[in-house]
């Protein structure tokens, strides 16, 4: 390996150096020849001779020289036609070798770098690109449903008129407005996602006991969890320091969880919410005794629109982006969620924060 010198570290100092040996040898030459002029007097052929004899020199000198200090110049042309080749896929790779962080050396780099960051930008737009669409069919597929069902009850209360009986315009009517709802919640949950995903929303951050708000949340679902014959209850240490975070979007997360407990739990099943302190965080647990999540969705289930159990329970009500809202939420206060299931047992969601 060449020894890396300062001397030679810039392209300027190169050119310099090869002129100066270039020079040294014209005059080696020229020393020489005038030496042999005096001895056989034969001025004008030596001089003619000594002329042609250093401009040739020169020039062969000067194009050596030069064809040696382009050439990594010719190897990152090259290179960047490849890269323009493939479509800017494949970012520009040229050898160098250690002494080369001249101007051509930083040049090389430079281009180097800029051709991964378009490497991979490139792929970055091609991904979101992909995932809008998606994201754009999931939509309307999740919107077209309900919308259907709704405008079928209605249209049939229309055309039934005095046909229907009191109760049964009463039934479609309810039929309806349990699909609005659920259009209503879809799109709220799609808007807010989207928000959070674009760094949109910041938290509002204060100090809060978080016991008191699961209980209050608990409190809410009690009625919902006592018709589907499901025991939920909360259990908080009183001794439980205070989060710093966002009431409002600590009340959604609580409220996913046990939502999602409860649609994937059995009648008869067990619900619990408890807060505590664990170190210097604090942890925040829902268990159910439902159908439990196989281990193969466990690694998805944080990801938009992943439903463990698509086909069976897939409604427009949850369209797999519940999870998708919590996890960006704790992401949102430097926390963490983390799932543990067994099928056929339970599970158990485990969030923690930061003590205020
Ligand atoms: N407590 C739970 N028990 C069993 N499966 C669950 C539970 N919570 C979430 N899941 C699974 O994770 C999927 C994603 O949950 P989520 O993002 O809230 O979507 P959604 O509730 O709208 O289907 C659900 O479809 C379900 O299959
Ligand atoms: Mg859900």
């Amino acid at each position: 390996m060449r020894p890396k010198t300062d001397l030679f570290a810039t392209l300027y100092s190169r050119l310099a150096f090869s002129l100066m040996v270039v020079f040294i040898a014209i005059g080696a030459i020229m020393i020489v020849t005038s030496q042999r002029m005096f001895e056989t007097q034969r001025l004008f052929e030596l001089v003619a001779n000594l002329v042609v004899g250093t401009v040739a020199f020169s020039l062969i000198a000067a194009l050596v020289v030069f064809r040696f200090l382009t050439l990594r110049l010719r190897r990152l042309g090259s290179a960047i036609e490849a890269f323009r080749a493939s479509d800017f896929a494949k970012p520009i790779r040229v050898e160098t070798s250690d002494g080369d962080d001249d101007e051509i050396g930083r040049i090389i780099t430079a281009f180097q770098e800029m051709s991964e960051r378009i490497a991979m930008q490139l792929t970055q737009l091609e991904h979101v690109d992909r995932e809008r669409r998606e994201l754009l069919a999931n939509v309307s597929h999740d919107l077209r449903t309900p919308l259907a069902s709704m405008q079928g009850y209605l249209e049939m209360v229309l055309i039934k008129e005095d046909g229907l009986s009191q109760e049964d315009r009463c039934r479609y009517l309810q039929i309806a407005v349990k699909h609005c709802e659920r259009l209503a919640r879809l799109v709220r949950d799609l808007f807010d996602l989207t928000k959070l995903e674009a760094n949109e929303v910041k938290p509002q951050v204060e100090a809060f006991p978080i016991n008191e708000l699961a209980q209050d949340v608990v409190q809410k679902f009690a009625l919902s969890a006592q018709k589907r014959d499901l025991r939920l209850s909360a259990s908080v240490s009183a001794d439980c320091p205070p989060v710093c975070a966002d009431i409002g979007m600590m009340e959604r997360v609580l409220e996913n969880l046990i939502e999602n407990a409860m649609r994937y739990t059995p009648a008869g099943g067990e619900i619990s919410v408890g807060v505590h302190r664990a170190g210097n965080r604090v942890e925040l647990r829902v268990s159910d005794t439902g159908q439990g999540i196989h281990h193969d969705d466990i690694g998805n289930l944080f990801d938009r629109y992943y439903r463990a159990d698509r086909g069976e329970s897939g409604d427009a009500g949850n369209a797999g982006l519940g999870l998708a809202i919590t996890r960006r939420i704790i992401e949102l206060h430097g926390g963490q969620i983390r799932v543990e299931s067994t099928p056929g047992l339970g599970t158990t969601f485990t969030v923690e924060l930061a003590t205020a």
